[in-house]
C-alpha cells in the first residue's frame, strides 16, 4: 500500500511535514505518551545516528571527495545522546535502538554508549548497522558492552568491484569483521546488500550462496533516492522482483510464514530452511504504513521518515535546559505530524536536504 492509497487526511502544517504533505489541519493528537501518529502507527524502533563521518565512499551514498562533515560543537555528546535515549526509552515506549552512521564504529565512546543503553529499564534491544571496517578487533568488545545483533553492509564479494562500490580496497576487512562477529556471537548476523545495475546486479546468487555457506541472513535493499549528490535514477535501481527472479534461478525460495509486522524485509527460506533471505522493497514495495521507527540524527534531530524534509530540533531544547518531560513532548509532537509514506512516486516529491550518511539507515 503507498501513502496516496490509505485514505487518511494530509498533515497539518508544520515542522515535521513529509514530501507528500499539505497544509490541512489534522486530529488532535490523544494524550497518550507513546510515539503515535495521525494514521495509527506508533513508533517504537529508533535509529540513532552516532556520527555522518565513514571510512568508505559508496557510490551511492557520497561523492568521491566525501562531504562536509557536521560541526562538532553541533554534534551531541556522549551524555546528551543517553539523555535523549534515556528519555526515548523511558517515557515514550521505545523499545529497539539500532545505532547508525555514518559510519558508527568511527565515534569513539560506542561502547561506552552501548553500555549505558544496556543499563535502561526497560533493556531496549540494542543493534547497529556497520560497513564491518574495524569490526574484526572490536566485535568482541561490543558484544561485551551490550550489542545484541549486528547488521553488515557488503554489496559484493569481488575485490576490485568491492573498491569501485566503495572507492577503498577494504574488502578483506570486512570479511575478517564478519567472522569475527560470529566468533563473539553476535546473532542472527545480517548483511545488507545493495544492488546496482551494471555494477553488481548479477551478484545476487553469489552473495546468497556465501550468505548461506556462513549462516549469514542475507537482506537485498532497493536503492532508495538518498544519496549525497542526488544522481539516483529508477531505471538504474534492482527492483524487488529482479532481485526474487534471479535468486531463484539457483535457489527454492518460499515466502516465510507467519506475520511480517513492521519488518520492512520481505523474508523467504531458502532450499528448505533454516537460512532465510530478505529483499526490502523500500521503493516498489514500500511499508510505510506498517512503520514503527523514529529516527535521531547526530546533531540532535529528530526525523520522523528517512524521507521526512522537516525536523524537530531537540538539541536546541537540551542545550536550553529543558526537562525530560518537554524533550519528549517535542518527540511526540513530531511523530504525529509524520507524513503516511516516502512519496516516491508522487510527481512533486523532493529528496530530503540531509543525505543518508547524515540520517542513518
Ligand atoms: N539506498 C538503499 N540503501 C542504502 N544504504 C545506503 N545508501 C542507500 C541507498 N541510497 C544502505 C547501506 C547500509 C545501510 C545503512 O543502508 O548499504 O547497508
Ligand atoms: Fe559509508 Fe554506508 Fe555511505 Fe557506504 S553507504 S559511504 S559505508 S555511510
Amino acid at each position: 500500500m503507498t501513502a496516496v492509497d490509505l485514505g487518511m487526511p494530509r498533515l497539518p502544517t508544520g515542522g515535521a511535514a513529509g514530501p507528500t504533505s499539505t497544509p490541512v489541519v489534522g486530529p488532535a493528537r490523544p494524550d497518550t505518551p507513546e510515539l503515535v501518529d495521525q494514521f495509527g502507527r506508533v513508533a517504537t524502533d529508533l535509529r540513532i545516528s552516532l556520527t555522518d563521518r565513514c571510512n568508505l565512499r559508496c557510490t551511492y551514498c557520497m561523492p568521491a571527495e566525501g562531504l562536509d562533515w557536521m560541526p562538532g560543537d553541533e554534534r551531541l555528546s556522549d551524555r546528551e545522546l543517553i539523555r535523549l535515549i534515556t528519555v526515548a526509552v523511558t517515557r515514550l515506549g521505545v523499545r529497539e535502538l539500532r545505532f547508525t552512521g555514518g559510519e558508527p564504529l568511527l565515534r569513539r565512546g560506542l561502547e561506552d554508549i552501548l553500555a549505558a543503553c544496556a543499563a535502561l529499564l526497560p533493556r531496549p534491544d540494542i543493534s547497529l548497522t556497520t560497513n564491518g571496517i574495524g569490526l574484526e578487533r572490536r566485535a568482541a568488545g561490543l558484544a561485551e558492552a551490550g550489542l545484541d545483533r549486528l547488521n553488515v553492509s557488503l554489496d559484493t564479494l569481488r575485490r576490485e568491484r568491492f573498491q569501485e562500490i566503495t572507492r577503498r580496497d577494504r574488502l578483506a576487512d570486512v570479511l575478517a569483521g564478519l567472522t569475527a562477529a560470529k566468533a563473539a556471537g553476535l546473532a542472527p548476523l545480517k548483511i545488507n546488500s545493495v544492488l546496482m545495475r551494471g555494477v553488481n546486479a548479477d551478484e545476487a546468487v553469489d552473495l546468497l550462496e556465501f550468505a548461506v555457506g556462513n549462516g549469514y541472513e542475507l537482506r537485498f535493499i532497493e536503492q532508495m533516492p538518498l544519496d549525497a549528490q542526488h544522481g539516483w535514477k529508477r531505471a538504474g535501481m534492482v527492483s524487488a522482483q529482479e532481485i526474487l527472479d534471479s535468486l531463484r534461478t539457483a535457489f527454492a525460495l518460499r515466502p516465510e510464514a507467519g506475520e511480517r509486522g513492521a519488518a520492512p524485509a520481505e523474508l523467504w527460506t531458502v532450499d528448505g530452511g533454516p537460512v532465510r533471505v530478505g529483499v526490502i522493497g523500500a521503493v516498489t514495495r514500500p511499508f510505510c504504513d506498517r512503520c514503527d521507527r523514529t529516527r535521531l540524527t547526530a546533531d540532535g534531530q529528530v526525523r520522523s521518515c528517512l524521507f521526512a524534509t522537516g525536523e524537530t530540533d531537540l538539541r536546541v531544547l537540551l542545550r536550553g535546559g529543558a526537562g525530560d518531560e518537554e524533550i519528549a513532548r517535542a518527540w511526540r509532537d513530531a511523530m504525529w505530524a509524520k507524513a503516511p509514506g516516502h512519496g516516491i512516486d508522487d510527481p512533486d516529491f523532493v529528496q530530503p536536504h540531509r543525505p543518508m550518511s547524515a540520517i542513518g539507515g
